[in-house]
């Protein structure tokens, strides 16, 4: 829930920005940054391409920004691969989309696991195939004692359907019960959550130039700093996520309290 105020390594590319200087002291990093990762299709459009080409250099991106987040000492890193909307696009874009994820964890899992990345995966995993649902299953698995990185891929995720089913798991437990209704607060019903136990996103990114969050951590960002950036998700890189992280250290977190 809370969030870490470290020292920004010396090696992270901190790069100009449009807004004002950086307060005085230590640069807060955010120890947990979420991405809505937008733009592939007008990337591939803007070049002719076929939209499986965007999420292909796409999932390119996505290892650039493990590898930064890695470098400048974010602690969790989570990703909207794949929302639960998405499973209304056209039937060729979801097998595109669906192979790029088999493919994904066949081919990046080993390199993750030894790069010390533990992954975790949130979202409805029982609507994908079968070899999908192991191959997550295995992948959380193998990585589960490694603390490098804790990387949280959000697949078929849909933060409405998450709320909406922490509700109705606490009020089985409630007519079963189990707890007392007149208990349930804010910390129960984030522990009946898919990330129970995680620390909420610090700082949430979406690129793409689009602003709005999309169905993604709806709880969980309740007091996350927004940074809409204007690049292709295909085109971030380590430049544009020190540039993200240069924006959340300018700004002044409240938590809706007043300044010191
Ligand atoms: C949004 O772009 C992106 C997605 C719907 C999928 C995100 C997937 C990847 C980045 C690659 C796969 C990642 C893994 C981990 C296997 P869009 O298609 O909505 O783009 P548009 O708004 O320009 O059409």
């Amino acid at each position: 829930m809370s969030s870490a105020t470290q020292k920004l390594p010396q090696s992270l590319p901190v790069a100009a920005s449009k807004g004002g200087p950086l307060p005085a002291g230590p640069v807060p990093v955010p120890k947990h940054v979420a991405v809505i990762m937008d733009g592939n299709g007008r990337w591939a459009s803007a070049r002719f391409l076929p939209r499986v080409a965007g999420h292909r250099e796409g999932a390119r991106a996505v290892r650039r920004t493990i590898e930064a987040a890695i470098q400048s000492g974010v602690e969790w890193l989570t990703i909207y691969a794949f929302s639960s909307e998405n499973w209304q696009r056209p039937a060729s874009e979801v097998l595109d989309l669906t192979g790029l994820l088999r493919h994904y964890l066949k081919n990046e899992i080993a390199e993750l696991h030894s790069n010390g990345v533990r992954l975790h995966f949130i979202g409805d995993r029982m609507r994908f195939e079968t070899d999908i649902g192991n191959a997550l299953a295995d992948a959380e698995r193998l990585t589960a004692g490694n603390t490098r990185l804790n990387l949280v891929v959000a697949l078929s995720y849909g933060a409405r359907d998450e709320i909406a089913s922490a509700a109705r798991s606490l009020a089985i437990a409630a007519k079963e019960g189990r707890i007392d209704p007149a208990a349930i607060d804010e910390a129960m019903l984030a522990s009946s959550l898919s990330t129970a136990g995680m620390p909420d996103p610090d700082l949430v990114i979406r690129t793409s130039g689009e602003m709005r969050l999309s169905n993604f951590l709806l709880w969980q960002a309740a007091y996350a700093e927004l940074v809409f950036m204007d690049v292709l998700w295909p085109d971030f890189g380590p430049v544009h996520f020190a540039e993200a992280l240069t924006e959340y250290a300018r700004r002044e977190r409240r938590f809706g309290a007043r300044p010191a």
